[in-house]
């Protein structure tokens, strides 16, 4: 939600900041703008409605000189998109131009009292006025930039990472951050500041994360300052990350998400590398291995996750309960932080997040640490505050997911539960031999059983052009692939705007099943497991109202296929692991009929790709 990114060096800053914000777009892309401080002090401010494209085109013509700059891309909280709304504010005498990632939820109060003082507002956004705030701060106590920033904070209630450059002042740029992700890029003789590492890899790999609470003075030829908000100095850990820029490109790909979709084989051999030994299929966790006792001798994991992560958790729940008997619940994490739920100290919470910044997750885990739980995080983003919040935990390595659609995420946390449930198995001994050497060694195959499913994919895309127009869609599955269903369902409402629903199979009757007809195509997962006699009787019934049915189904199987319009074969894997395969057809069926709706697939309409606001 919302990205931002600064720059002080020797450069001209507005290329550096463009480019970065293109990076960051996946958080945002109502409106873009930037902010720049040239040499004679002068600070002007671009911005406008749109993409960072519109912003670009906007620059045109602009002065734009500075060596000293902040810029925004904007997901919209409050105020709708426009220009008006879109960062850098300005302060009210325009010597203050500030960006800012968050919600300051007590605005409206700080709102009011500026208004009784003679300010005026030009958006309506809440970070007008803090940057207002912080220009009161500092005209009233006569102090300077870091401290009007410091003690207006003080007074505000909310999440926020911000960055403040002032007129007059081309050597410094004042950052703070409290729940919304912060870092600071050290280059030779530069800094750069970026919501996320990986905008700015290609100029440093030394990042400085900003904690919570704290203040970073980023200043020309000086020494990173970091500071809290009661005036004591931060440790400043300088922590090393490799990424190439090409995990950052689209590598020939039309879209991001098809580029991660064909990404998985390789995805998961990352994944999976040195956490299953492939001649004695031996799994090894670290995470785990750290904390043996706690796993051996958890009374309850609960899964605290949002979105296609809380899907992804939904396999966990059933790999656990079967493969370590251990009780698991799963948690909407925007909801188990709100409703004072029970957790004991013998209760693990395993913190499920992509980003790792998911502002409910984090919270979720603020709150179970608080609480004396064992927290374990399951992120991708390495260094993200989830993974830094957690007490343990196991990175999914799946690389920089850019698409807003979560795609390699998903199969990537699957594969690591299904790891982690292996591990713990091992170790309480509620595993058999047999089994366990059935799903690792279904794991190291994982590559090449994807890139198997992957050759469905001219098939699917045949299929899209026949459903492209469908305005509804059910989804169902059973068991492991329940939440395959509901997966499927969010990828395709998420990226075509077309309602979807996914729902057991067996639910149908309770209710569902009136609305089947033939406008209502139906996909029906039925792979080969414990429940497909079942399944291909529910999928019976559906055909017996007209609905049109797809059905995922085994290679070598006779019965659904005779049921179904249209078929998508996949291989077969141990049934826990069939989640990963059965959803790469469903990522692509959800892709192209995206496509040939003309959506904007990588970026569609309201959404963000980190949420780091409630
Ligand atoms: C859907 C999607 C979202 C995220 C959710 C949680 O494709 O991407 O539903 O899964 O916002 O995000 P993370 O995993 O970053 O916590």
């Amino acid at each position: 939600m919302c990205g931002i990114v600064g720059y002080v060096g020797r450069r001209d800053a507005c290329p550096i900041l463009v480019k970065g914000l293109h990076r960051l777009e996946y958080r945002g892309y109502d409106s873009a703008g930037i902010a720049l401080v040239n040499a004679t002090g002068t600070l002007h401010v671009f911005k406008c409605k749109g993409k960072v494209s519109d912003l670009e085109h906007f620059l045109e013509g602009k002065d734009l000189g500075g060596t000293i700059g902040i810029a925004h891309t904007r997901w919209a909280t409050h105020g709708v998109p426009n220009d008006a709304n879109a960062h850098p504010h300005y302060s009210e005498s325009e010597s203050i131009a500030l960006i800012h990632n968050g919600i300051i939820e007590n605005y409206r109060v700080l709102k009011d009292a500026l208004v009784e003082n003679g300010y005026t507002f030009r958006s309506s956004t809440d970070s007008e006025v803090l940057v207002n705030l912080i220009e009161y701060v500092r005209e009233t106590n006569g102090c300077s930039l870091f401290e009007a920033v410091q003690q207006a904070l003080r007074q505000v209630v909310g999440a926020y990472a911000i960055a403040v450059v002032e007129k007059g002042n081309t050597d410094r740029i004042i950052a703070a951050r409290q729940s919304s992700p912060m870092v600071v890029g050290i280059g030779e003789g530069e800094y750069f500041l970026s919501s996320d590492a990986a905008s700015i890899i290609e100029y440093t790999q030394d990042f400085v994360y900003v904690g919570d609470g704290e203040i970073a003075v980023i200043e020309r030829d000086k020494p990173l300052k970091v500071v809290t908000l009661d005036n004591h100095d931060a440790k400043i850990d300088i922590r090393k990350l490799q990424l190439s820029i090409s995990q950052l490109e689209k590598g020939g790909y039309p879209h991001f998400m098809l580029k991660e979709i064909y990404e998985q084989p390789s995805t998961l051999v990352d994944c999976i590398r040195g956490r299953i030994n492939p001649d004695t299929c031996e799994v090894k966790l670290s995470g785990v291995i750290d904390h043996r006792e706690k796993f051996v001798n958890a009374r309850r994991i609960i899964f605290v996750a949002c979105g296609t992560s809380w899907h992804a958790s939904l396999i966990g729940e059933h790999l656990i309960e079967s493969i370590c008997r251990i009780p698991v619940e799963v948690e909407y994490a925007s909801e188990f932080r709100y409703r004072n739920p029970i957790i004991r100290e013998d209760d693990i919470v395993i913190a499920v997040s992509q980003s790792g910044e998911t502002a409910d997750t984090l919270a979720a885990v603020e709150l179970a640490r608080k609480a004396g739980a064992f927290v374990f995080g399951i992120c991708n983003v390495v260094g993200s505050s989830i993974a830094r919040a957690t007490d343990s935990g196991a990175y999914i390595h799946v690389g920089p997911e850019i698409g807003v659609a979560s795609t390699k995420a998903f199969t990537g946390q699957v594969t690591v539960m299904a790891m982690l449930a292996l591990a713990v198995g091992r170790e309480r001994e509620t595993v058999s031999d047999a089994y366990y050497h059935e799903v690792s060694s279904a794991l190291l195959y994982l590559p090449e059983t994807l890139e198997e499913v992957l050759k469905v994919a001219p098939q699917v895309a045949d299929l899209a052009k026949i459903f492209t127009y469908a305005h509804n869609f059910i989804y169902l599955g059973r068991g492991y692939n329940y939440p395959t269903a509901l997966e499927g369902a969010l990828k395709l409402k998420e990226i075509s705007y077309i309602h979807a629903e996914g729902y057991p199979a067996a639910e149908m009757k309770h209710g569902p099943i009136a609305l089947i007809d033939a406008e209502m195509p139906t996909v029906a997962i039925a792979t080969p497991d414990h429940t497909y006699e079942k399944t291909a009787s529910n999928i019976e019934e559906i055909r017996a109202r007209g609905g049109k049915i797809i059905a995922v189904i085994a290679r070598d199987d006779r019965q659904v296929r005779r049921s179904a319009d249209y078929v998508i074969e996949v291989p077969v894997i141990a049934e826990c692991l069939m989640p990963i395969v059965v959803s790469v057809p469903l990522q692509l069926l959800a892709y192209y009929i995206a496509v040939y709706k003309g959506r904007n697939v990588d970026q569609p309409r309201n959404l963000a790709k980190s949420v780091t606001v409630e």
